[in-house]
């Protein structure tokens, strides 16, 4: 069954980046002059995604204006001749179709996924965090899809993470059956790093199939006093083949300030009008 739907929780208070988050969702963080969101739904598109669905919470409108029609704004441009930059943003809101459910209370990742449960119906479907910015020849997603439709089962995208900042992700503890693709066999969420069952540390994007939701059903909470998505898979596991996909790109994590200052470092270099000053400024810095 093809792919159209990915659910994106975007109901995360951001206090990583606080103040800059007081009034505005992390998920309109800029690199260069796009919002990180958009980065994601771009990737998603790419994938043959044709459905997003947003899992909100309070404060977070912007995301809702930013994708939608921006009628004025538009006729605005375009009266000043502007109609490059107005096709532009008319394209922000054809990227696909969205719908948006409000998740209450920030229970978890987990709690998060399950709010979407009746928008989602019973097909399978992506999950993508934006905090996960990936650069990739092949979207991420779409090496992911291609995995899922091979292998047959849920696919959650893994990296190697060595010491202890191991300790930030879901481990998975794996068998190799593929280049690149693993059976899981187990998973933990955020263990000590003497804990943890491997080195494969799960990124922000899933293939899931909708039987997860009878899982997130009853997960109790677990780490942070959160649902969790990896408990919720850890009681799947048993029952159905997951499997975990090393994907070929740069991940950059964007929900922190390092990782977020990378990523714009090698967008801005990578960009057509701005890379060449760019690069000549960084290199009179002279580090
Ligand atoms: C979430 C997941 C975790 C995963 C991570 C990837 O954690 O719970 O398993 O490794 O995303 O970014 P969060 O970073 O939201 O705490």
């Amino acid at each position: 069954m093809t792919i159209k739907k990915a659910v994106f929780p975007v109901g995360g208070l951001g206090t990583r980046f606080l103040p800059a988050t007081k009034a505005m969702p992390k998920e309109m963080l800029t690199l260069v002059d796009k919002p990180l969101i958009q980065y994601c739904i771009e990737e998603a598109k790419q994938a043959g995604i044709t459905d997003v669905i947003f899992v909100t919470g309070r404060g977070k409108r912007a995301i809702e204006d930013h994708f939608d029609v921006s009628f004025e704004l538009e006729q605005i441009l375009a009266r000043k001749g502007k109609k490059k930059l107005r096709d532009e943003l008319r394209k922000i809101h054809e990227l696909a179709n969205f719908a948006y459910v409000r998740q209450g209370e920030p229970l978890g990742l987990g709690h998060a996924i399950l709010s979407a449960r009746s928008l989602v119906g019973n097909e399978p479907f992506a999950v993508v965090l934006g905090d996960d910015i990936i650069r990739a020849k092949v979207p991420c997603l779409k090496q992911m899809i291609k995995v899922y439709e091979k292998h047959g089962g849920p696919v959650v995208a893994v990296q190697k993470v060595t010491g202890p900042s191991i300790r930030d992700y879901g481990v998975i503890k794996n068998r190799k059956i593929d280049d690149r693709v693993s059976q899981i066999v187990d998973l933990v969420e955020k263990p000590e790093p003497a804990q943890a069952p491997s080195d494969l540390a799960i990124i922000g994007r899933y293939i899931l199939t909708p039987a997860i939701f009878r899982y997130l059903e009853v997960t109790k909470p677990g780490r942070g006093g959160e649902i969790q998505l990896t408990d919720a898979l850890k009681r799947m596991a048993p029952d159905y083949p997951l499997f975990g996909y090393l994907f070929e790109g740069t991940r950059y994590d964007a929900g922190n300030k390092l990782g977020f200052l990378k990523a714009t470092v090698e967008y801005a270099l990578d960009d057509p009008d701005l890379g060449e000053n760019f690069k000549k400024y960084l290199r009179s810095l002279k580090l």
